[in-house]
């Protein structure tokens, strides 16, 4: 390899490392990862029925996780393809359910997952 490609690689590799804490920084939260992920397939309209945090109250957000969430998205795909139970990690799933419960229709501060 001439050393000015090396040094042109180099130079595209540095560049690569400064802009990665950039496109990283702001970590999504619940309410991100709602809009993104769950308002894909539940926004107002959906064939498979409109639900914003505030559809539900605590309890039934609560039993909609531990009971029902696994078996109702056993074979939903999300617009890329992949499968929902893998595109979102536990620990996505983790905020997504915090957000849905904190602001559940019973909640203090009940909220749709805005615009
Ligand atoms: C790829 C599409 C898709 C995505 C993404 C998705 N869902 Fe669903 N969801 C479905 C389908 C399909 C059903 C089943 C509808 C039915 O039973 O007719 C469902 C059912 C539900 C139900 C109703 C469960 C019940 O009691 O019957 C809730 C609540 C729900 N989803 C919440 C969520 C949340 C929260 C997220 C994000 C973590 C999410 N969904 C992501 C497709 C999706």
């Amino acid at each position: 390899m001439h050393r000015t490609t090396q040094l042109t690689l180099a130079a595209a590799l540095l560049a690569s490392f400064a802009f990665a804490p950039t496109a990283f920084a702001g970590e999504p939260n619940g309410q991100d990862l709602y809009k993104t992920y769950c308002k894909s397939c539940h926004a107002a309209g959906s064939a498979h029925g409109e639900y914003t945090p505030m559809t539900l109250i605590q309890d039934q957000w609560e039993r909609f996780y531990k009971e029902k969430y696994a078996a109702k998205h056993a074979t939903a795909q999300m617009p890329d393809g992949r499968k929902v139970l893998e595109a979102i990690t536990p620990e996505m799933l983790a905020k997504i359910r915090k957000f849905s419960v904190d602001h559940a229709a019973d909640s203090e501060q009940p909220m749709t997952c805005g615009k």
